[in-house]
């Protein structure tokens, strides 16, 4: 992929529009910051507690752009009265291979833009792309993985039309509790 992707999503009564585009260097102080959210490290495992960490996090994220096998976007939000755009979450698009039917997707929202639906908006523009970026590779399914008890992460998944699919069963100590698996098919 040669320019870097980037996606608009309107706006809504709720909500200034977003804009989600691959992560940058210049994106750490942020990304250090709503890092600390507890909520963010329990269900997203996030493990960035310092300025190297963040710059790791996001060379990781630089490296899956250019490997081409996994697609991490920062959702920003335009500041209404302000030139500037504020981080409000993350989508990834992830495990991508040419000529596999499915990839996974992953999100986190941070806690100052919760409930107000960044993380669905953000989500539905992520699918879209994906299907159709990847259409000719062969992409079909899109899979969402959740913990049981990630409430808000169902509703997220139920809201972006992926249908609850089975029960995973637990695997400690990296997923402590059954999962949810949810699926959205192309064209779906
Ligand atoms: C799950 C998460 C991404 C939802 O993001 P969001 O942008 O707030 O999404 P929405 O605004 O659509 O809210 C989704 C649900 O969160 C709950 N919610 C609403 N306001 C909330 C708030 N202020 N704080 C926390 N949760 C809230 C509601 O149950 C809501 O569902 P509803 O719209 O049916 O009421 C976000 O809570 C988050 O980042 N959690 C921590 C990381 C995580 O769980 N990632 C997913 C791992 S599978």
């Amino acid at each position: 992929m040669s320019d870097p992707v980037v996606l608009q999503v309107a706006a809504t009564p709720a909500s200034p529009p977003l804009v989600l585009r691959p992560w940058r260097m210049a994106d750490t102080a942020a990304l250090v910051e709503v890092s600390r959210d507890p909520a963010l490290r329990q269900w997203a495992s996030s493990a960035v507690d310092s300025d190297a960490d963040g710059e790791r996090w996001v060379r990781a994220q630089q490296r899956g752009w250019a490997a081409g096998d996994r697609f991490g976007f920062a959702v920003l939000e335009a500041r209404p009265g302000s030139d500037g755009e504020r981080l409000v979450g993350n989508v990834v698009l992830k495990e991508v291979a040419s000529g596999k039917p499915s990839a996974e997707v992953g999100y986190w929202t941070a806690a100052h833009a919760r409930g107000r639906g960044v993380a669905p908006r953000a989500l539905e523009a992520l699918s879209d792309w994906a299907f159709d970026a990847f259409e000719t590779d062969g992409l079909e399914r899109l899979e969402l993985l959740h913990q049981v008890d990630n409430l808000a992460s169902c509703r997220v998944a139920q809201k972006s039309r992926y249908d609850f699919d089975t029960i995973l069963p637990a695997a400690p100590p990296a997923f402590p509790r059954d999962g949810h698996l949810h699926i959205r098919r192309t064209g779906a």
